[in-house]
């Protein structure tokens, strides 16, 4: 009976926001309501409760860990990249070397200094809280095995996390989109929202996809310099994406998902 009732509300919804007597707000907008500020609002917001900081880092332990070269390559200046950067999907069967694969992971989160005990880095970030994790997916790079490996920001190297061909798992969950097998490397933006969320509450969440931007663009830019290609992806199956890498889709969520290859 309680299916029934269920059924009979959906449709009187469906029907009564789609007519023109009256207007639903969407998920979108009211997302965009609660979460905007208001001279009132941001005096709220002061006083409402918010989670806990997660560490700033995240760490796996016991697991085999590769410290990558210097991030040192030096490519075509900044304007000349804006000028030649574009998507690229198609990429050739060259390797990734480690040397590029090092200086790509720096661009998207390397540390570039230090204030009052928190290190800073690449992209900005709100309340410099850093929610992002970024993880690395290596289909085709030199002396690596094939693989997941985690970035570990602070002593610039990587941690090997599942060894092995992920390149069907990684088609099926970008929806079938070829560049994430051909590409050399696939880089997962996944944020840990509490990070953010401690300190800015719900509207936490704008910073955090913004910043998801950044670091893509940063990535766009130092591959073009250093003569690869790159695309960014938001077209994906969430749930097969984060059990690639083990997040529950809620607390830590993979973001955006980008290839990088040779051309
Ligand atoms: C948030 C976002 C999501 C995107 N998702 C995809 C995607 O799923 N697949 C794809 O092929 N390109 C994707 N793109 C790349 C855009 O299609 C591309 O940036 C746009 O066509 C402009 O071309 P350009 O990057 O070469 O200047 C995405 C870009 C952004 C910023």
């Amino acid at each position: 009976m309680s299916i029934f009732y269920n059924l009979l509300f959906l449709s009187v919804s469906f029907i009564f926001c789609t007519s023109s007597i009256a207007y639903c707000e969407t998920i979108g907008e009211r997302f965009h309501r609660e979460t905007k500020h208001t001279r009132v609002q941001v005096l709220k917001d002061l006083i409402a409760p918010k989670p806990p900081k997660p560490s700033d880092f995240k760490e796996y332990t016991n697991k085999p860990k590769i410290k990558l070269p210097p991030a040192d390559f030096r490519g075509i200046s900044f304007e000349d990249a804006l000028l030649k950067r574009r998507s690229i999907r198609e990429y050739s069967k060259g390797a990734i070397t480690l040397r590029e694969l090092s200086q790509l992971l720096f661009s998207a989160q390397g540390i570039t200094g230090k204030i009052y005990g928190t290190y800073l880095r690449t992209a900005p970030s709100a309340g410099a809280l850093y929610p992002f994790e970024i993880y690395v997916i290596a289909n085709n790079v030199e002396q690596l095995k094939q693989g997941i490996y985690h970035y570990s920001v602070r002593d610039h190297s990587i941690v090997l996390l599942k060894e092995g061909d992920f390149k069907k798992d990684l088609l099926k969950a970008s929806i079938d989109q070829e560049m994430v097998r051909d590409a050399g490397v696939v880089f997962l933006l996944s944020a840990i929202f509490d990070r953010t969320r401690s300190k800015y509450g719900e509207r936490g969440y704008r910073y955090v996809y913004m910043e998801a931007g950044h670091i893509s663009q940063n990535l766009y830019l130092q591959a073009t310099s250093i003569g690869l290609g790159s695309t960014v992806i938001g077209a994906f199956f969430d749930d097969d994406i984060n059990r690639l890498i083990d997040v529950d889709g809620k607390k830590e969520a993979v973001i955006a998902v980008q290839t990088v290859g040779k051309l």
